[in-house]
């Protein structure tokens, strides 16, 4: 049960080859665009303006515009506490470096989402990531199994938490301004969202010396509504599909990336959109980001808002199910871009 990180240690030494299984021949071939240039960069959108009367009506149109378009955008004033951010940056680095026997402690068991583990393996002939993870539940807190949660560092937890409900709060204030866009009750939205339901899946991506050849984490769609995105160290990886190539996105330091999930594309009856993307590895460095997704409450209905179906004469363009199966489907299929949210 060999992680990334040992493996990468072995494939690191000169002329060592790195086994079959992780090797990607279509990312040496791949067109790449760079998102550094202000005219290819994802949107970048400011919390502060939309908080304020001032500036909100253009700000909440640039969102909008966004979401629909893009389905990827930065948020920058973001409001969560440097101290916040930076406290679980540094626990979630200092986790990943622990030994390997000191993290399988936390192991992922195969039945279970939660724990320490590799990335989406769903069957024997499928090609590897070049990365481990960590995933949590983190809301409602009752729903935490702190077995999984790392006692090392001691102050991981307690980072963890307040990582949590920081983004809890921000992700509501986002789902209320979207509401907005979209022309619906916010209250229809956020009943969905009920209590918050919030996991994160944190991923530590070692260097490879063939980091043309392997892929950190393959293209697939987030399967909930809202994922905020922090790249925990300066190492960039990052690409999204656009316009059938691959964009790199260039994080902005201390910003959180934003996306649409496949529940929201559904939710909003495809105004917005739920765009593939995956993580490269770097050649020297190691790289680690934290995923937060939003979930739905365990009764909600995922399907189109019913506000915007009569919008579209009363036609919805996707099927509606029950929170958990739309879950389900997701998780039993293998990751392949859109296919699960086309096949709605
Ligand atoms: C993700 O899609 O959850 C991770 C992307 C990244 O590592 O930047
Ligand atoms: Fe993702």
């Amino acid at each position: 049960d060999g992680r990334a990180n040992e493996l990468a240690q072995t494939c690191n030494r000169p002329y060592q080859e790195i086994p079959e299984r992780y090797i990607r021949p279509e990312v040496g071939t791949d067109e790449i665009i760079s998102g550094h240039d202000i005219n290819s960069a994802i949107p970048v959108i400011d919390l502060a303006k939309l908080l304020d009367p001032q500036s909100s009506q253009e700000e909440c149109a640039k969102l909008g515009s966004a979401c629909q378009h893009w389905g990827f955008f930065q948020l920058i004033n973001h409001g969560v506490p440097d101290e916040v951010i930076n406290d679980v940056r540094e626990d979630l680095t200092e986790f990943f470096r622990l030994p390997l026997e000191t993290k399988q402690a936390y192991a992922k068991p195969t039945d279970k989402f939660e724990g320490y583990g590799q990335h989406f393996v769903v069957s024997e002939r499928q090609k590897l990531d070049w990365g481990d993870l960590l995933h949590l539940r983190l809301r409602p807190t009752e729903s935490r199994d702190m077995s999984f949660w790392p006692a090392h560092p001691p102050s991981f937890r307690n980072s963890m938490e307040r990582y949590s409900s920081e983004t809890a709060k921000l992700a509501r204030c986002l789902f209320e301004f979207l509401a907005m866009d979209m022309g619906v009750d916010p209250e229809s939205l956020l009943e969905i969202f009920r209590g918050q339901p919030q996991t994160m899946r944190a991923n530590y991506y070692p260097p490879c010396r063939q980091a043309d050849k392997v892929l950190g984490l393959s293209p697939h769609c987030d399967a909930t509504s809202l994922t905020l995105l922090l790249q925990v160290n300066d190492v960039q990886g990052l690409q999204i599909r656009k316009d059938g190539k691959w964009l790199a996105v260039n994080a902005l330091d201390g910003a959180f990336i934003i996306n649409i999930g496949d529940m929201l594309e559904v939710l909003s009856n495809g105004r917005y959109r739920s765009i593939e993307h995956r993580a490269m590895v770097n050649p020297e460095k190691e790289r680690i980001s934290a995923a937060v997704f939003h979930q739905a409450c365990r009764k909600a209905t995922i399907g189109p808002l019913p506000e915007l179906v009569m919008n579209n004469g009363g036609k919805p363009l996707y099927k509606s199910m029950g929170y958990e199966d739309f879950m389900k489907r997701f998780f039993s299929a293998k990751l392949d871009g859109r296919a699960n949210v086309e096949g709605l």
